[in-house]
C-alpha cells in the first residue's frame, strides 16, 4: 500500500523523521507492506511538493529548518510552492508548539483534516488550545488522528490508554512526563549541583525546549497531562485549569532534606478524581525511594495508570530526544495504516 506523507516543520524532529524514513523505508515495506512516500515538506516560507516523492537523500543534504526547504526548492525548482500544499494521505505536524494560540500548526491540522487527510501531531500547541474542536472535526471528516509525539513521544502513554486499557475506567494518571526536568533533578541529587548548573548541562545536551521555562516551570508536563486527561477522563479542560508548579524553586537544600528522609524529589503530573471532579496538577513532590516513580532516572519518563478493572499499569523509559519523537510519529503512521 502506498502512503503519501506531508511533513510540516523541518526542525530537529522533522529532519529526524525524514532520516528515519530514509533508513527504514525498505524494512517497513517488508514488515508492514506500507510504502512510505514523503511527498511534501512545509516550512515557514514555503513548501516543497512532488507527487512521486521527494528526493530524500538530497533533502538530507540540505540544512535543517525552513532554510533547508528553500535550498531544496532552489535545486528542484518545479517542486517549490510559496504556499502550503494540502495534499497526500497523512500529515505529520512537527512545527513549533504555540500553546497559547495554536499557531501555524492549528491552521495545517484544520486544513488537512477538512480535506479528509489523516493527522499525526508531534507538536502540542494545536491540541492543547483546541483539543475538542480538532477531535470533533476529525470525527466529522472520518479522519484518523494520533498524537503520541505530543504525549511523551517515545514513552507509550496514549496508546496504552487507548488500546491496552480499552473498556477499563482510568481512575488516575501519575506521570513524570518531562525528561529534561527529570534529568535536572537526577543530576542535582547525584552530583550535589545547583539547579542552574544542572540546567546549563541540559542546555548543552540539547534536551531543553526552545524556551526552557516550558520545562523548568512545568508547562510542558502540564500540556501532556492535559492531552492525556482530556483523552481518557471524559473532560474538556484547558491549560489554565491545571495547577502548575515547576522545579524553578527547588534548591539543593530541598534535595538533601528529601534524601535524609529516604525520599527523592520528582516533578509529578497528576490527574485524579476528587468526588466527581477531575483534578489536574503538576508539582514537585518528595516520593519514597520504593515508589515506582523514584526509580525513573535521568532523561527517562514514566506513567502509571490506575484503573477499575486492570489494576495499576506502569510504563517507564523512552528516549527523550528528537529521534525518539520522530520514531513515535513513525509508529503512529504505521498504526494509522494498519487500522
Ligand atoms: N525535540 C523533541 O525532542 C520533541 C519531542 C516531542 C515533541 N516535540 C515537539 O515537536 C515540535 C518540533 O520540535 P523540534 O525540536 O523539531 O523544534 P524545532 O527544531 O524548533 O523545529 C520546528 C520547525 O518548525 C518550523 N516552523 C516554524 N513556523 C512554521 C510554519 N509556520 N510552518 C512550517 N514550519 C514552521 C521551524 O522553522 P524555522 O527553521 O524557520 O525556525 C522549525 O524548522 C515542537 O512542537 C515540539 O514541542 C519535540
Amino acid at each position: 500500500m502506498n502512503k503519501k506523507l506531508v511533513l510540516s516543520g523541518f526542525g530537529n524532529v522533522g529532519r529526524e523523521f525524514v532520516k528515519l524514513i530514509y533508513e527504514k523505508k525498505e524494512d517497513i515495506e517488508k514488515e508492514y507492506g506500507i510504502n512510505l512516500i514523503l511527498c511534501g515538506v512545509i516550512g515557514r516560507e514555503g513548501c516543497i511538493f512532488e507527487d512521486k516523492g521527494l528526493d530524500l537523500s538530497l533533502l538530507l543534504k540540505c540544512d535543517k529548518g525552513s532554510k533547508g526547504i528553500l535550498q531544496y526548492g532552489k535545486i528542484n525548482n518545479d517542486s517549490f510552492y510559496d504556499y502550503p500544499v494540502f495534499e497526500g494521505d497523512i500529515l505529520i505536524e512537527c512545527s513549533n508548539s504555540d500553546i497559547y494560540n495554536g499557531g501555524a500548526a492549528l491552521n495545517y491540522i484544520f486544513n488537512f483534516i477538512k480535506r479528509g487527510i489523516d493527522v499525526v501531531a508531534v507538536s502540542k500547541g494545536a491540541l492543547v488550545t483546541n483539543f475538542t474542536n480538532i477531535v470533533q472535526l476529525a470525527k466529522e471528516n472520518n479522519v484518523r488522528l494520533k498524537y503520541s509525539g505530543a504525549t511523551a513521544a517515545a514513552l507509550p502513554t496514549i496508546d496504552i490508554g487507548y488500546y491496552s486499557l480499552a473498556g477499563a475506567k482510568i481512575k488516575s494518571i501519575i506521570g513524570i512526563l518531562n525528561g529534561t526536568t527529570n534529568y535536572i533533578l537526577t543530576k542535582m541529587e547525584k552530583e550535589n549541583v545547583s539547579i542552574d548548573e544542572a540546567l546549563e548541562e541540559a542546555i548543552k545536551k540539547g534536551i531543553t525546549e526552545r524556551e526552557n521555562s516550558m520545562d523548568i516551570d512545568g508547562i510542558d508536563s502540564a500540556c501532556k497531562l492535559l492531552l492525556l486527561a482530556n483523552s481518557f477522563m471524559k473532560i474538556e479542560y484547558k491549560l489554565d485549569q491545571i495547577s502548575i508548579e515547576g522545579i524553578r524553586n527547588i534548591g539543593i537544600g530541598d534535595i538533601n532534606k528529601a534524601k535524609g528522609e529516604n525520599k527523592v524529589i520528582k516533578l509529578l503530573s497528576k490527574a485524579y478524581f476528587n468526588d466527581n471532579e477531575v483534578v489536574l496538577k503538576v508539582l514537585p513532590e518528595a516520593v519514597d525511594r520504593d515508589h515506582p516513580m523514584a526509580s525513573i532516572k535521568g532523561t527517562n519518563k514514566g506513567v502509571i495508570f490506575n484503573t477499575d478493572t486492570m489494576g495499576e499499569i506502569c510504563v517507564f523509559g523512552g528516549e527523550s530526544n528528537p529521534r525518539g519523537a520522530a520514531a513515535a510519529a513513525i509508529k503512529d503512521v504505521i498504526n494509522i495504516c494498519r487500522e
